[in-house]
C-alpha cells in the first residue's frame, strides 16, 4: 500500500508519495502560506489531492509542529503557530475522502530515522530535530513513544535553566530557547555584539542587516571562530540535556536532525562533550552514540506516510 507523508515546515510543506519499504515514489514541495490557518489547510488539501491523482493511495498522515492528541486527531497546541486545538484531521478529512492521522513533526522524523535510517540498527533511539524550535522523538523498545494524552516526546519543552527565556509553550527555560536554531541566531548575536572572535558575524550582520540560519551555517562551514562559539554553546546545551534523558531513556543511540545539524560533527562534537561531562554513573554506565540523521529532509514526509500506513493496518 503507497502513503502519503506531508511535513509542514516553517518555511515549506513537503509532500511525497511513499512505499512500504520508506522510498519516495513521487515527492512535491510548495511555500508554507503566511497567515492564516485556512490557508494552510487549503494548500496541505491541494498536496493531498495531486499526490493522489492517478494513484491508489490508503492513508495520509500529516507531521505538524504541536501537541497532538491520543487520537492523531486534534493538534492541542503548537508553540510557533496559532493552533489550539486544531481539529485537523477531521478537516482534512472531510475534503480529501482518505483516512488522515496528524503526528508530531519530530515524532515522524524519528520513526523514519528508526526504520529506515540512522536508528536501524537499536531498540531504543532519541531524536533530536533541531530547527525553529526543538523537536523530540523517542522509540522504546522498538516502540515510538507517545505518553498518555498523545503529547509525550516534547522534548524541547524540557526545563533546562530554571526561571530562564521565555518559550513559545507558555513556560520558561526550555531547552528550546538553548538548542534551537533561533537559540543560535541569539547567541550569534551576542558574539558579535563582543566583538573579538565575532567580528566576521558583526561583518555580516552589517551587510545584509540581520544574520539567519544561511549566513551563520555559512560562517560555521567556514570554521569562523565566532560562529563556531555560538554552535558550540548550543551543543553544549543539547548534550547536558542528553544527559539527564539518558538517565530516563537510557537509549543506546541519540540521532540529531533538522537544519541545524547540516552542521555534522561541529555540532555533535560539542555534544558529545557536554554529555560526557553530565552524565549521571559515567565510567559505568554504557556510552550511548550520538549521530547525525541519515534521511535528513525525507524524514517528515518518509515517517508520517509509514506512520499513517501502519495505522490503517492496525485499524482494518
Ligand atoms: C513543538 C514540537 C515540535 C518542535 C519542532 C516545538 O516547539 O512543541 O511539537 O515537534 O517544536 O518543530
Ligand atoms: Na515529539
Ligand atoms: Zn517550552
Amino acid at each position: 500500500m503507497h502513503a502519503i507523508g506531508i511535513d509542514i515546515g516553517g518555511t515549506k510543506i513537503a509532500g511525497a508519495v511513499v512505499d512500504e519499504l520508506g522510498a519516495i515514489v513521487r515527492s512535491e514541495r510548495v511555500p508554507t502560506p503566511a497567515g492564516d490557518s485556512v490557508a494552510l489547510e487549503d494548500a496541505v488539501v491541494g498536496m493531498i489531492r495531486s499526490l493522489s491523482e492517478g494513484e491508489p493511495i490508503g492513508a495520509v498522515g500529516v507531521a505538524a509542529a504541536g501537541f497532538i492528541d491520543a487520537a492523531q486527531s486534534t493538534v492541542y497546541y503548537a508553540p510557533n503557530i496559532d493552533w489550539r486545538n486544531e481539529p485537523f484531521r477531521e478537516k482534512l478529512e472531510a475534503r480529501v475522502g482518505t483516512t488522515v492521522i496528524v503526528e508530531n513533526d519530530a515524532n515522524a522524523a524519528g520513526w523514519a530515522e528508526f526504520r529506515f535510517g540512522a536508528g536501524r540498527m537499536v531498540s531504543d533511539m532519541v531524536m533530536l530535530t533541531i530547527g525553529t524550535g526543538v523537536g523530540g522523538a523517542i522509540v522504546a523498545g522498538d516502540r515510538l513513544f507517545r505518553g498518555g494524552f498523545g503529547a509525550g516526546a516534547e522534548l524541547g519543552h524540557l526545563r533546562v535553566v530554571p526561571g530562564g527565556i521565555a518559550c513559545g509553550c507558555g513556560q520558561h527555560g526550555c531547552l528550546e530557547q538553548y538548542g534551537s536554531g533561533r537559540a543560535l541566531m541569539r547567541m550569534a548575536n551576542e558574539i558579535a555584539d563582543a566583538g573579538g572572535i565575532g567580528q566576521a558575524l558583526a561583518r555580516a550582520r552589517d551587510e545584509h542587516g540581520t544574520l539567519d540560519g544561511a549566513i551563520v551555517g555559512g560562517l560555521i562551514a567556514e570554521h569562523d571562530p565566532g560562529a563556531l562559539a555560538a554552535l558550540r554553546q548550543l551543543g553544549r546545551w543539547l548534550g547536558e540535556a542528553s544527559a539527564s534523558l539518558s538517565a530516563v531513556l537510557d537509549p543506546q543511540r541519540f540521532v540529531f536532525g533538522g537544519g541545524v545539524a547540516v552542521a555534522g560533527e561541529l555540532l555533535l562534537a560539542p555534544v558529545r562533550e557536554a554529555f560526557l561531562e553530565h552524565l549521571p554513573a559515567r565510567g559505568y554506565h554504557p556510552e550511548p552514540d550520538f549521530v547525525i540523521a541519515e534521511l535528513v529532509n525525507d524524514a517528515g514526509v518518509v515517517g508520517a506516510a509509514d506512520l499513517a500506513r501502519l495505522w490503517v493496518e492496525e485499524h482494518a
